[in-house]
């Protein structure tokens, strides 16, 4: 059962999804990330160059990051499609929400039909890739003058 919280986030991942860009696939997806307070949206975007692709989940990510909001932690994040069963995200994106959200991230699968999943971002991906965190890195140092 979803709460009232992860409702709106799915409702807010429908709302996303109709405006995907998926004239190769037709398949379209919508994804609603948590960032503190704020839900933000995203939509799979589809180019000619097929590779240039955006999935729902990282749309929904960079315009947190794009519209400044990505300093809140990410606690959940919905994604629906038309499938059979809740729809799974792809390993990109996987790489992606465990680096934003961290194992713990509560990850909503949905479908049209009202199915629905809620798994932990640990599960989805195990032992996921980070760089170390700890200390800040040190910007490089800047290049020096040189008189003419
Ligand atoms: N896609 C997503 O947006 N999210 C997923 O989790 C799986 C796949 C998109 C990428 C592409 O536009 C289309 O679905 C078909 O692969």
């Amino acid at each position: 059962m979803l709460d009232a919280g992860e409702r709106k986030l799915v409702a807010a991942a429908l709302a996303a999804r109709e405006h995907a860009h998926a004239p190769w696939s037709r398949f379209k997806v919508g994804a609603a990330a948590r960032f503190g307070t704020r839900i933000v949206q995203g939509c799979n975007i589809e180019f000619d160059v097929y590779g240039l692709t955006n999935c729902a989940e990282r749309t929904a990510i960079f315009a947190a990051f794009a519209g400044g909001f990505a300093h809140a932690p990410l606690t959940a994040i919905a994604v629906i499609a038309d499938t059979d069963e809740p729809v799974c995200p792809c390993g990109a994106c996987r790489q992606v929400m465990f680096e934003c959200g961290g194992p713990d991230l509560r990850v909503i699968l949905a479908n049209l039909r009202g199915d629905v999943s809620i798994v932990r971002m640990r599960d989805l991906l195990p032992g996921g890739f980070r760089l170390g965190r700890q200390a800040p890195r040190k910007p490089p140092s800047r290049a020096r003058k040189t008189r003419a």
